[in-house]
Order: C-alpha cells, then structure tokens, then sequence
C-alpha cells in the first residue's frame, strides 16, 4: 500500500472545489532543459494570461493588472524552472495547475524526483517555513556567493519575502523509485 501523502505548509486540495476558473498545462521536463527559454515562454503565457483576471482600474486596495502580470511572470518562472531543474527518476511530467478564486489565485506545479531527494527538500522547506525570512535570505545569499553550486537557493525566499507568495508543498510516493512534488503558490489580489 502505498503512503499517505506528506504535507508543509499551506497546502490545500482545490481539485473539486469551486472556483472562477481553473486551467491545467503537461509538459515534459527534458523539453524544457533541452530549451530552456520554454520556462519563460510558458510563465510569460500563463502571466498574461491570468492577470487577464484583474479589472482595470482595480478594486481599491488591489494590486493593477500588470503589477500582478509582472509577479505571475517572476513566481512562475521560478517553479517552472525548478521543475525542470530538479527533475528526477523515470517520470519526466511536469502538470501545471492554477485556479481563480475572488480574492486569491492559487498555482500548483508538480515534478518527480528521486526518493532520496526527498528527505533534503523536506528539511529545506520546514527551514524556511519555519525560520526567519531576513535572516535565512542573507546566510543564503553569503553561501551561494561562496559556492559553485548551481542554484543560489533563494527562489522561494525571494517569492515570500518580497512578494508575500504563501506556499505549500506535498510529496506523494508513485512508485518505490519515484515521488511526486507538488508546489502550491497562493497569491493574494488584494496589495500587502
Ligand atoms: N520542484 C522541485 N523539485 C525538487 N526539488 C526542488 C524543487 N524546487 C526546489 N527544490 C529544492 O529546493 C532548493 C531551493 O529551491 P529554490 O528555488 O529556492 O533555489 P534554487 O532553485 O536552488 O536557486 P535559485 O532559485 O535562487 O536559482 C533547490 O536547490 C532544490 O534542492
Ligand atoms: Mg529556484
């Protein structure tokens, strides 16, 4: 049998519940490493695409279309990036999912990885949601100035100290070789 899914964070499951409209999009992580402008293709799409969503002028107090088309472009690039980065194992999927509510719009990327790449992704994100946002921005940013690793690792910090982006994340095991990364970005409408 397999486990029970494993959660962190503000994770919820949208598929099924009501909403203004939900969008879906597959796409295969070796197509997107094999044309690596496909990632910003894809965000610059769906960005312009979503913020179709916000009124002109805005309601009071909510963010104008292309403040929000402009963080949809920089929180989408930086998931389907991350998906095509650190995909792993035999499934290559990649499943964007993304829904409009009255006051939020919620995206959900899914990758696979290798099980062993769990356990460290897990500690890295119970480190963020947990830590102070400040504190964990600069000794990532000392770090990777130090490093030649390849990513700096501050993607997600970036989206939730600057952007004020809520994320959840789920793993769900497939196979014995393979587990499914969900990442959830819930994005306010209204200016924080
Ligand atoms: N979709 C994902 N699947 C598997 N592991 C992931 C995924 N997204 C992030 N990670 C892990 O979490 C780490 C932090 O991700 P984050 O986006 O914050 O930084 P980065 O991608 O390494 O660097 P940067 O985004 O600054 O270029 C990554 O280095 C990777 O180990
Ligand atoms: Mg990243």
């Amino acid at each position: 049998m397999r486990s029970q899914p494993a959660t962190y964070g503000h994770w919820e499951q949208l598929d099924g519940m009501p909403s203004l409209g939900r969008y879906t999009m597959d796409l295969d992580a070796r197509h997107l490493t094999q044309y690596w402008r496909r990632c910003s293709l894809s965000s610059n799409f769906w960005s312009r695409y979503m913020a179709l969503w916000i009124p002109t002028p805005p309601a009071p107090g909510h963010l104008r279309r292309d403040a929000m088309e402009h963080i949809l472009s920089y929180l989408l690039n930086e998931l389907f990036e991350n998906c095509a980065k650190f995909s792993g194992g035999p499934f290559q999927r990649i499943a964007y999912a993304a829904w409009v509510h009255e006051e939020r719009m919620v995206f959900e990327l899914t990758n696979h990885v290798q099980p062993a790449a769990q356990a460290p992704f897990a500690a890295l994100i119970e480190e963020m949601l947990t830590g102070d946002l400040d504190e964990l921005y600069f000794q990532r940013l000392e770090a990777s100035a130090e490093s030649n690793a390849p990513g700096s690792g501050l993607g997600y910090l970036t989206l939730m100290k600057d952007y004020g982006i809520r994320f959840g994340f789920r793993f769900s095991a497939i196979t014995n070789a393979s587990i499914a990364v969900g990442v959830q970005a819930h994005v306010a409408l209204k200016e924080w």
